[in-house]
């Protein structure tokens, strides 16, 4: 079992200091138009101390792919100066900066889109309160958001990050793509678990291509992805284990598994032996590192995470307690934020925004979670 302090080499030729990566959280601290703010930079700085990698948050490869007011956007030049700001407050720390690159299909609102209509791999809405049905995307569209991934990926190379994250998890336009329940498709892009990966794996040629052409050091490419959906028909985790077939054979390098929390077990009755970290874990078989996530508060957790993975990523103690990672290295356990996490949103120095974002997010899954087991009992 790896030590949290022992350095991590990835594929690409990329070491990284340690096995504690910064999560993936979205907290609506751009401009209006996605521009990297100072407070955005100020407040990734300060929590970049005593992580080996800080992935931020989800940054739109496309204007038709915001998921909400304030999001990081990597979809134009125009935003390289302060992109190239973020990863020097990151890298300034000594950890590496990972973007994290996505679009939101239908899981964004007109809205957001200043009145464009969302799209997605069909047109089949979100099975949540108030979701819009996306317009189904042409085969150019599809050419052209894969075309927009690799261009993201310049962006990153070009702003000084050390790597991209795409974002295949938490129901965005890359799961949408490989779900059943929002992919209807009758082309090569949908119907079959093949056909369902079709977008993947030209997503992935796209973002390497861009890699090869633009790095001139090595470049860190990551996956995000969720083990399964609720919805019927919805991604299985025997489908997310076929795709996880799929994605060792890549030059990925590494596998995040996006969780709540790092011991949940599938709800598929014959996978009940372990987490679904440690089926994704043998799954890889060794082929790329695997990052675990979900509910890390203390020592003891991050020691679970790493019997099933290579990596841990911390998300919301992160948010409340930015020196975590540095107390957890110098051994002052004691001084860690223990509190709940709803206990802590008032009298945490967050913004307005963030605060009121971290707020709905909390709240809004804390009812999801109640309305899950209600229905499972
Ligand atoms: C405020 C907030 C924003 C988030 N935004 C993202 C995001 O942009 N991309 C992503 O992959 N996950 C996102 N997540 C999920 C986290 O990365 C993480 O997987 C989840 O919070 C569980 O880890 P934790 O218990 O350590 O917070 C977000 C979570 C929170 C609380």
């Amino acid at each position: 079992m790896p030590k949290f302090n022992e350095p991590l080499t990835l594929k690409s030729g990329v070491t990284i200091n340690n096995r504690l990566f910064m999560s993936p959280m979205t907290t609506q601290q751009s401009f209006y138009n996605g521009t990297v703010t100072r407070d955005e930079i100020e407040y990734y700085s300060a929590r970049a101390g005593g992580v080996g990698a800080v992935i931020t948050g989800a940054a739109n490869v496309q204007d038709g792919g915001k998921g909400w007011p304030g999001e990081l956007s990597i979809a134009s030049d125009l935003y390289l100066p302060e992109l190239q700001a973020l990863a020097k407050g990151i890298q300034a720390k000594g950890a590496k900066a990972i973007i994290q690159i996505f679009h939101g299909g239908r899981m964004t609102s007109s809205a957001t889109l200043s009145g464009k209509q969302p799209v997605s791999a069909s047109a089949v809405a979100a099975e949540r309160p108030g979701a819009e049905t996306p317009r189904a995307m042409t085969t150019d569209e599809i050419h052209a958001t894969i075309a927009a991934f690799g261009e993201a990926t310049r962006r990153a190379i070009q702003a000084g990050f050390d790597g991209v994250e795409l974002h295949g998890a938490n129901t965005y336009l890359i799961q949408q793509f490989f779900s059943p329940h929002s992919n209807r498709r009758t082309d090569e892009y949908g119907g079959s678990l093949t056909n369902r990966y079709h977008f993947i794996k030209e997503l992935l040629a796209s973002v390497f291509a861009a890699v090869d052409k633009y790095a001139d050091r090595p470049f860190i490419v990551g996956y995000r992805v969720s083990p399964e959906e609720f919805e019927k028909p919805g991604i299985s985790f025997a489908d997310t284990l076929w795709l996880v077939d799929q994605l060792r054979e890549t030059k990925l390098d590494y596998l995040h598994l996006s969780l709540n929390n790092y011991t949940r077990k599938s709800q598929d009755p014959a996978y009940q032996e372990q987490s679904m970290l440690g089926y994704v874990q043998a799954e890889l078989a060794g082929s790329m590192p695997l990052i675990g996530v979900g509910g890390v508060r203390n020592r003891t957790d991050v020691a679970r995470v790493l019997a099933s993975a290579d990596a841990v990523a911390i998300g919301q103690q992160l948010i409340f307690d930015p020196t975590w990672a540095e107390k957890l290295l110098s051994d002052k356990d004691d001084t860690f934020v223990t509190a709940p996490f709803a206990d802590l949103i008032d009298t945490s120095a967050l913004n307005t925004p963030l605060r009121e974002f971290v707020r709905a997010m909390i709240t809004s899954r804390a009812a999801r979670i109640a309305a899950y087991r209600a229905k499972s009992k």
